[in-house]
């Protein structure tokens, strides 16, 4: 939204220097509108901070959003006509020149629009005083100084040999289950606690790997779709892609497969609370060899009342010194957190709110990594969204903070990967593609767009809201993934901004111009200010 705001603004004040003879009559409308657009405009980024709390703003959010098409419709006919009446007068007459009557319809006709707009939006602006909004400043990216050079690495698994050990111990032990064909242990804990990196830790164990003659991972999630799943399985083993075969076909092959085999099998983050969607899959598991495992992570207790056969796991958190080791390592990078006795006590009291939650902890810290003043470390802890329910979206305050930290130029590239499927590993040179296809980022004085792109994955990647899948040999990102509570943000941020649909404004409005407006040269100063 932001960044939609700032374009119509520029669009408007470069319209109004350049065009003014065309708009004499509507000028000064236009130049009102933009100076409350640049009202309302110092105002989002309260405003976006207190959407998540405040139905009210929420409302006000949609209502802004809505108008702020119509002025994007209404630039959109005008540079259309513009263009028409430059290429009727082009060679003949000044521009000053042309009065004939085409020209005070059309006058009239944006005239009136423009009132109508101005009105509402006079409305809007009232509202934001009521609602107490304020204009807190915020630096741009690619204009902040930024500390350069070290790279945090993901830091090792912290305090989980215990539990592993219990797990294995667990599934590596048969005599007390043989009356089961396989047995499911389900782990348990709230999103971001490490319920995966616990079931990695177990697959990839020694003991694991000699004790099971076969070891397969899905990855669930909420579409449980036992075709899905069991197609998965058998191209797991198989090691290529089979074609769509009917269910039948597929469980019969799936048997085969299995029949006789000791496996482990971890059905990673499942949602499925249906007991028989789960009775079909685990029907067709049935015909291994004694001593047959599935390990099962989960949200939610109920999911694993339904599977679990052996006594639930349920995850511990990590301790609290654990997490701040989690912490300090992401904002202070290889700096000694010694440096700042006064940012580690403010620091320690951040951790507290982390909740032994991993993933909360390398979120805060990773967007306090450029931050080195007392008060910016002060406004995290005393943030308002801690107060909030955590049950009221399935999105992690700390999460929902470092979205909110973000700077502005970052916002809208972060939440454009809503549009990649959840789970799935991006490529970095392909998102780059899309952002700049996009009109996310563009080339400024100093970086081409590319470059651009690249600083925008690394620092996304430094934030934890991107995780590494695949590196160069110096380190950087080539392809990535997102954890599953950072995509649901990604589109609950898309959602909050386009009401619900995931069109672009800011796409839209770019491509509407590209096409109608009257001047390349415009077009392009135009995507120079969205980029920097
Ligand atoms: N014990 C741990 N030590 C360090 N980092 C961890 C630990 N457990 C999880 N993480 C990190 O926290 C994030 C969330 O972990 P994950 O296993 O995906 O959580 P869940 O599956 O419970 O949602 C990941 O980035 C992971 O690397
Ligand atoms: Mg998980």
């Amino acid at each position: 939204m932001e960044a939609f705001v700032a374009i119509l603004v520029d669009t408007l004040n470069s319209m109004i220097q350049k065009e003014r003879g065309l708009l004499c009559g509507v000028a000064t409308d236009m130049e009102k509108l933009a100076r409350l657009l640049s009202t309302i405009k110092a105002v989002l980024e309260d405003a976006e901070q207190k959407q998540f709390t405040d139905k009210a703003i929420q409302l006000w959010f949609q209502e802004l959003n809505g108008v702020a098409y119509e002025i994007d419709d209404v630039l959109d006919d005008y540079a259309a006509e513009a263009s028409r009446i430059k290429y009727k007068n082009s060679g003949c007459f000044s521009l000053m020149c042309y009065s004939v009557a085409g020209n005070l319809v059309f006058r009239h006709r944006i005239g009136t629009r423009m009132k109508e707009i101005l009105e509402k939006f006079n409305a809007i602006a009232d509202e934001r005083i009521k609602l107490g909004l304020s204009d807190q400043k915020r630096g741009s990216y690619f204009n902040a100084s930024r500390e350069t050079g070290s790279t945090v690495n993901e830091p090792e698994v912290l305090g989980r040999e215990e539990e592993k050990k219990q797990i294995v111990r667990i599934l590596t032990k048969e005599k007390d289950r043989v009356d089961q064909n396989v047995s499911v242990l389900p782990i348990v804990g709230v999103g971001g606690l490490g319920k995966t990196t616990l079931a990695q830790l177990v697959f990839s164990d020694k003991c694991i790997t000699e004790h099971f003659e076969l070891k397969l991972w899905v990855w669930v999630s909420e579409d449980f779709d036992v075709k899905r799943i069991i197609k998965v399985l058998i191209e797991s083993v198989e090691k290529t892609s089979i074609g769509d075969l009917a269910l039948n076909i597929l469980q019969g092959k799936l048997q085969e497969l299995l029949r006789g085999k000791r496996y482990l099998i971890v059905l990673d983050d499942v949602w499925n609370e249906n007991p028989e969607e789960w009775e079909k899959l685990k029907s067709v598991l049935e015909c291994g060899s004694k001593g047959s495992s599935i390990v099962t992570t989960t949200r939610m207790e109920k999911v694993a009342t339904i599977m679990g056969t052996l006594e639930t796991h349920r995850l511990s958190s990590l301790s609290e010194n654990e997490c701040w080791s989690l912490f300090s390592q992401r904002a202070f990078g290889r700096q000694e957190a010694e440096e700042y006795p006064n940012l580690v006590v403010i620091g320690k009291e951040i951790v507290k709110k982390c909740g032994g939650v991993p993933l909360a902890a390398k979120a805060l810290g990773g967007f306090l990594r450029f931050k080195r003043e007392e008060n910016e470390w002060n406004s995290v802890k005393c943030s308002e969204i801690w107060n909030l329910p955590e049950d009221e979206t399935r999105i992690l305050p700390a999460l929902r903070l470092s979205y909110l930290n973000l700077p502005v130029d970052l916002r809208g590239c972060f939440a454009y990967c809503a549009v990649f499927r959840k789970g799935s590993k991006i490529e970095k040179e392909e998102v780059i593609h899309l952002w700049m296809a996009n009109g996310l980022i563009s080339s400024n004085e100093t970086m081409e767009v590319e470059d651009v792109g690249d600083a925008v994955v690394t620092e996304l990647h430094h934030r934890s809201l991107f995780q590494a899948v695949e590196k160069d040999e110096f380190g950087h990102v080539l392809i990535f993934k997102m954890h599953d509570l950072v995509h649901d943000l990604a589109r609950s941020v898309m959602e909050a901004k386009h009401g619900g649909t995931e069109s672009n404004r800011s796409t839209r409005l770019m491509v509407a111009f590209h096409i109608t407006s009257a001047g390349i040269d415009q077009f392009s100063s135009f995507l120079s200010k969205c980029g920097s």
